[in-house]
């Protein structure tokens, strides 16, 4: 099942394919294990708007960052084949750390077609940081994964590099989304072990490296022992995007947009919510997880 690949292949600026748009909107499908991709989903409105996009959240198989790679590999290849000859995208943009660290070179291998994936920005964070301690909030899944210890020895710069697999975040932001409230000592716990204080030095970057967390950096910037700056990779996923598919021409009027769910639990408070992300249309297409 696994393909050998260089690991920071994703890291090059052309890996994939680009795209012959021949003048028309692009359709663009936005893929996560869940609602974390709209924060990657809402630059991307921005950089083109005029595109039809087609969201998917795994639900079925939420969350990622607990299954083993195997497993996710199969599972996010036979999402995309049903995805991918359904709506016939001309781009797909992984918005999901957890799947991008493993699965990119399994989908460019078996789809001709351009992928955006979304990997933790430790070289921007290294890059910010003035005190050289740094760390990156990630799941479980991607602070094991060897793509993203490659990236540490790569472009780490001689930082201190703190890796923080946080098991519960991504269902607690999840949980907000519903309309829930987080806990604010569970999101707490989580970020903790972000703030090393050392030698007179303290960590001052924090790369968020699961899409769920920008959803809640307001609360992780009121529970932080003290101020970060915390690494959004959204808006480089957006420029990338422009990279392959051009700008949005003069005339871009935004399309009708769909979510999709794989599971679909509480869906009809989901629908409001996806509404308020520019996605009028839910619809659940239901693809268990065995
Ligand atoms: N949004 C996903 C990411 O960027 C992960 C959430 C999950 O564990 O499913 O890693």
């Amino acid at each position: 099942m696994r393909i050998a690949f260089d690991p920071l292949a994703g890291m090059k600026l052309s890996p994939s394919r680009g795209a012959d748009l021949a003048g028309r909107p692009p359709t663009i499908l936005v893929f996560d294990s869940g609602l974390g991709g709209l924060t990657v989903h809402r630059e991307l409105v921005r950089a083109r708007p005029d595109a039809r996009f087609v969201y998917c959240a795994d639900d079925a198989a939420f969350p990622y960052g607990g299954l083993d790679e195997d497993h996710l590999v199969a599972r996010v290849v036979a999402v995309m084949d049903r995805l991918i000859s359904a709506h016939a995208p001309d781009c797909v943009v992984i918005a999901c750390n957890t799947a991008s660290t493993l699965v990119l070179p399994h989908l460019r291998a078996r789809f001709p077609l351009p992928f955006v994936g979304t990997v933790p920005a430790i070289k921007p964070a290294c890059e910010r940081s003035a005190s050289r301690m740094v760390s990156i909030l990630a799941t479980p899944g991607t602070v094991a994964r060897d793509y993203t210890k490659a990236l540490v020895a790569t472009y780490g710069g001689g930082c201190e590099v703190t890796l923080v697999g946080a098991p519960r975040l991504a269902g607690l932001a999840e949980a907000t989304m519903r309309g829930e409230t987080a806990d604010p000592a569970a999101v707490a716990a989580e970020i903790a072990p972000c703030f090393v204080d050392r030698a007179g030095r303290r960590t001052d970057a924090v790369a968020l490296a699961c899409t769920h967390y920008p959803l809640l950096v307001d609360t992780f910037r009121a529970l932080a022992p003290w101020p970060v700056d915390w690494i959004d990779p959204a808006p480089a996923i957006a420029r990338r995007l422009t990279q392959i598919l051009g700008p949005a021409g003069p005339a871009a009027e935004p399309k009708p947009a769909t979510a999709i769910l794989t599971g679909g639990a509480a869906l009809a408070s989901l629908s409001a919510m996806f509404r308020g992300f520019g996605l009028a249309e839910t619809r659940v297409e239901p693809l268990p997880l065995h």
